[in-house]
């Protein structure tokens, strides 16, 4: 599979974009475990005309993580294109737009996922960002606005028709937010619709190995892409490239060993926001880590890993709880 002149390996399994979490730490991590590309965080092609400085650091990428998305959002063409040129400076080996972010703040004010109810303007804007910029230009979003409105499958075509190089689907409509089951048979629709040749990327509720290799093989997809799946757990990509690749599952590890990996993302995200900064970015993956679930009575020690802000208390939070909980 190729998005522009990228090649990727068989069944690639990209990291989604998440605000918040997909920051250079946690991409740098699932880069290490196999992630077969990563996104920003997306950026707001507002804040990025204005020259917002927390804006701009979200622009920040790194040879070692390529091949790397930097995704933005906006909704108006002028300023979309604007802000695609400033992102092609920075370098990235793709441009992708986020048509798909249901949060208020952005689809209320007709971005994101909003541009399900104007898709010709969604069109436009894509059109203009394609034809601004040297780089291959993507697009992230949903089956439409809501259970009525559907479009996705039309609205592929007309996006690939304006020069996208390929188009990541997430399951679900805008008024679903987050809620219910991610739908892959409109993934499917997309994928073998033979009007279609660009690079179908699936998305949406892959938190396993099995479910990964379920969702290639039902849709056809040319990638999958993991989103809150890999929150605390990025060696979710070695699993499930493991998987992909032999059909069988790799063994656990020792509880430890994952522990280390906590412990080494939390070091990398101090050495780029400082200690204090780098422990509030780890505390997401620390909540969220598949690690932790099911320990009996985890409710005290999690509190108290949540809380610090001192590296030295963390790590020894983190370093009692194999004694604390008898696990080797
Ligand atoms: C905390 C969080 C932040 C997100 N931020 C973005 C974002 O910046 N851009 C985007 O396209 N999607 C964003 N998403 C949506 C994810 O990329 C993905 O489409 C969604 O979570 C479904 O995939 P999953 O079930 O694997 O998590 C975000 C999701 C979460 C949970």
């Amino acid at each position: 599979m190729k998005i522009g002149n990228i090649e990727f390996p068989k069944n690639p399994v990209f990291l989604a974009p998440m605000e918040d979490v997909t920051d250079m730490g946690f991409r740098h991590m699932c880069k290490r475990f196999g992630a077969d590309m990563v996104y920003t965080e997306f950026v707001s092609s507002d804040a990025l005309i204005r020259h917002v400085n927390k804006t701009q650091a979200k622009l920040s990428i790194s040879d070692e993580e390529r091949p790397v998305a930097i995704q933005i959002y906006g909704r108006e063409v002028d300023p979309m294109i604007e802000a695609a040129r400033i992102c092609e400076e920075a370098n990235p080996d793709i441009l992708d737009i986020n048509f798909g972010c249901p949060v208020k703040k952005v689809a209320g004010k007709g971005a994101g996922s909003g541009m399900m109810k104007t898709p010709g303007l969604m069109v436009d804007i894509t059109k203009a960002v394609v034809e601004a910029v040297k780089i291959p230009v993507t697009v992230k979003t949903r089956l439409g606005w809501d259970n009525d409105s559907k479009i996705i499958v039309e609205l592929a075509e007309q996006l690939q028709d304006v020069g996208i190089q390929a188009l990541t689907i997430h399951g679900r409509t805008r008024a679903q937010m987050y809620s219910g089951e991610a739908d892959w048979s409109l993934i499917g629709a997309v994928k073998n619709n033979p009007r279609m040749h660009i690079p179908i990327i699936g998305n949406g509720d892959v938190t396993s190995p099995e479910i990964c290799k379920k969702r290639f093989d039902e849709t056809g997809a040319d990638a999958v892409m993991i989103g809150r799946g890999s929150i605390g757990s990025p060696w979710i990509f070695e699993d499930v490239k493991h998987y992909l690749n032999t059909g069988e599952k790799l063994p656990a590890k020792e509880f430890i060993w994952y522990l280390d990996i906590l412990k080494d993302l939390i070091l990398k995200n101090i050495s780029y926001s400082g200690e204090r900064g780098g422990i509030i970015h780890s505390r997401r993956h620390l909540a969220a880590s598949s690690v932790f679930k099911g320990i009996p009575d985890f409710k005290k020690t999690r509190v108290a890993m949540l809380r610090t802000d001192s590296v030295e208390e963390l790590f020894s939070i983190i370093d009692n709880i194999p004694a604390q909980f008898d696990m080797k």
